[in-house]
């Protein structure tokens, strides 16, 4: 059975032009699932995924922007991220805020799942990395809020906390996954990230889970779908 009939919605990718989403983009369009991406520039998203992919244009501040983009979609995978310390690009605007913002919009326009690449240690007020204005904190808000709003009325959510980003092709790693923030340190390709968050369109034991992932040494792999029977 091709993957295609396994997930029959249309996906909407928010913070598509960056590192982790530009790969959950290749990994839907992989399985020839319908993408529509979200980005604050149109000729930027034409330039890497052509005129063959929908493209939704706005900011993540503006609600009528992010309406705009979840509408007519089934499910949204954000792989957003902060890049400054404060304007636009902060942690508090994007991580806290602009998922937030896009949570409601999705559970607004009916949405049935959410994908969203958190972090690891997103629990640990302590960590040098709030440093950046805070950017473990907010981005624990944010989660708090997705699994509020879509932990009920048959919505469905798959928090993924990924360790250090680094990229490189998917299924080049076995791979270590966790519940609790208990992991101090390990590293995981994007393109891995954003093959879980796939997955989880379809697998219904990636439902409504939270878990830390890490790569755990160089093995090929067929699928990375046995990760997710881990988690109970
Ligand atoms: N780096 C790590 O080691 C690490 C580890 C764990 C978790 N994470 C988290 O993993 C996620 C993905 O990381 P990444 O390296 O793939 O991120 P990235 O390449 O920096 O991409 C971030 C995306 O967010 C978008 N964005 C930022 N501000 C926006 C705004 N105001 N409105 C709309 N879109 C906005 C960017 O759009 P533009 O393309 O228009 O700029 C870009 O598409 C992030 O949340 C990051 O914090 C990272």
């Amino acid at each position: 059975m091709s993957s295609a009939r396994l997930y029959g919605g249309k996906v909407l990718v928010a913070g598509a032009t960056g590192k982790t989403g530009q790969w959950v983009v290749k990994r839907l369009m992989h399985y020839g699932i319908p993408v529509k991406v979200f980005s604050r520039e149109r000729h930027k998203a034409l330039q890497l995924f052509g005129s063959s992919v929908e493209c939704a244009t706005g900011r993540i501040q503006s609600s009528a922007e992010v309406a705009n983009a979840v509408k007519g979609c089934d499910a949204v995978i954000c792989a957003l991220g902060s890049s400054s310390y404060s304007g636009e690009s902060s942690p508090g605007e994007v991580d806290r805020d602009g998922v937030k913002r896009l949570v409601d919009e999705a559970s607004r326009a009916g949405v049935r799942h959410f994908g969203l690449v958190s972090s690891m240690a997103v629990t640990r007020w302590y960590h040098p990395l709030n440093l950046f204005a805070g950017v473990l904190l907010k981005k624990w808000e944010a989660e708090e809020h997705l699994r509020e709003i879509f932990s009920r009325d048959g919505r469905s959510y798959t928090i993924v906390r990924p360790g250090g980003l680094k990229d490189g092709e998917p299924l080049q790693h076995r791979l270590h996954l966790d519940i609790g923030d208990k992991l101090w340190s390990g590293w995981i390709n994007r393109a891995d990230v954003a093959e879980l968050l796939v997955l989880s369109l379809w697998l219904e034991r990636a439902k409504n889970k939270t878990f830390e992932v890490i790569n755990d040494g160089d093995e090929l792999q067929t699928g990375l779908e046995r990760y997710y029977d881990a988690l109970g």
